[in-house]
């Protein structure tokens, strides 16, 4: 039966219009995909970038979010692991788990999640209608709707001992930053690491440098609020900037520079490239995590620097991770007391309140807010 209930939309995505809340109804989950009821969403950047046009969608108008935690309520034909009552994360990026990527350990890069900008299910059809209209999913899910018809491929059942409303921040954020650390970058102990925009990605790339063991973690953030929450979760020292990163980090390494330096600002500038190179050591690596303007198709960066120095640059889609193997991790070490998810949770809104989320994003009051439902 058809479901009526509420989401965030985009009628017109990339003018910057903002979020409209208004009734939708969702089709009963098809073969392989499952309904859930959602405790919180949280308000990713990734989902602006939408707004802004940063990242273009081919379709309108789009339901938001992809970040998110719940119940299952029911489930689809063959759908064999879960069950009504399961608690789960949403993952932006689903994982078939047999596909050439998922079968080499690269999960991130699986061929079904090539689709999640398409706005359909994986099926290449929609479940969810606004008057009639066909309406796009944000990563086959849309988790601005306190209801979501999702893929088993971008559900991951945990313990129900989990609070939902923290688990929702490792449907991305979490695993996206210290994915970035762990896997992209490859920290090991000892290490210089500099983490280039401190929110809701780049906090969890601080914590993920110091569970890898970095010695020296930099957290570079121009707002004061984020550069002290990174340096309660692990960094070692903070800068406002990258010119003064530079000075701080040659400093701290007698001229050396950083063994890993993780790009995690709000939008990846091709101007922020360059001086992340000058802050890497020879033979170090460079990981972009950050959702850049698509139309963007210059970066500022010193090749023959590069070369000379043998230089990696590393693209991470979702930290890397292999969202299988890493969000049980991930939730064993919020358990042992090892990752720190509550005092990511700055504020949290209702649905309603959704444009005041961003804009608080925006201001830089927030290192994650994050919708709740009832
Ligand atoms: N690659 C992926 O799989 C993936 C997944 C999730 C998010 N993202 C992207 O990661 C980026 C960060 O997302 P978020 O949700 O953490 O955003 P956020 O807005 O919470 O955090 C961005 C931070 O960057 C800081 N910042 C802005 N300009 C800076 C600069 N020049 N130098 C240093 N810091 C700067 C801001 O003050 C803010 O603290 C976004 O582009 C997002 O789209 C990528
Ligand atoms: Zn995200
Ligand atoms: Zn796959």
């Amino acid at each position: 039966m058809t479901l009526t209930t509420k989401g965030a939309l985009l009628w017109e995505p990339g003018t910057k219009s903002g979020w409209s809340v208004e009734e939708i109804e969702l089709d009963p989950p098809k073969r392989g995909e499952v309904l859930l009821k959602l405790a919180a969403s949280g308000l990713c950047h990734s989902d602006a970038h939408l707004d802004t046009g940063d990242i273009p969608l081919p379709f309108a108008p789009v339901l938001g979010g992809h970040e998110g935690a719940g119940v299952v309520q029911e489930v689809g034909p063959e759908v064999h692991d879960l069950q009504p009552g399961d608690h789960v994360v949403t993952t932006f990026l689903p994982s078939c788990g047999t596909c050439r990527w998922c079968s080499s350990g690269m999960g991130s890069m699986c061929d079904v999640g090539a689709g999640v900008l398409g706005g359909k299910a994986p099926d290449g059809t929609n479940r969810i209608h606004s008057g009639g209209k066909p309406v796009g999913a944000m990563s086959f899910l849309g988790t601005f709707s306190p209801y979501v018809v999702a893929p088993i491929t971008g559900v991951i059942k945990i313990d129900k001992d989990i609070p939902l409303d923290k688990a929702a921040l490792i449907g991305c954020g979490v695993p996206t930053g210290w994915g970035s650390a762990v896997h992209a970058a490859g920290t090991e102990v000892g290490d210089t690491v500099v983490v280039v925009g401190t929110g809701g990605v780049g906090v969890n790339a601080v914590q993920g440098a110091r569970l890898a063991g970095a010695s020296t973690i930099v957290a570079v953030d121009p707002v004061a609020f984020k550069r002290e929450m990174a340096e309660e979760l692990g960094a070692t020292h903070s800068a406002s900037s990258l010119e003064e990163a530079t000075e701080l980090v040659r400093g701290l390494t007698v001229g050396v520079m950083a063994d890993r330096v993780i790009l995690t600002a709000g939008v990846g500038y091709g101007n922020l490239v360059g001086p992340c190179g000058f802050l890497t050591r020879k033979g170090g690596t460079l990981v972009i995590t950050s959702a850049a303007p698509a139309l963007q198709g210059q970066v500022d960066l010193n090749l023959l620097d590069f070369v000379m120095s043998g230089k990696r640059l590393q693209g991470s889609l979702y930290g890397s991770c292999n969202a299988r193997v890493d969000v049980p991790k991930l939730i064993e070490l919020y358990r042992r007391g090892d990752l720190e998810l509550d005092r990511l949770v700055t504020r949290t809104y209702a649905l309603e309140e959704i444009n005041q989320g961003f804009a608080d994003m925006d201001a830089g009051r927030n290192i994650r807010g994050v919708i709740l439902f009832d």
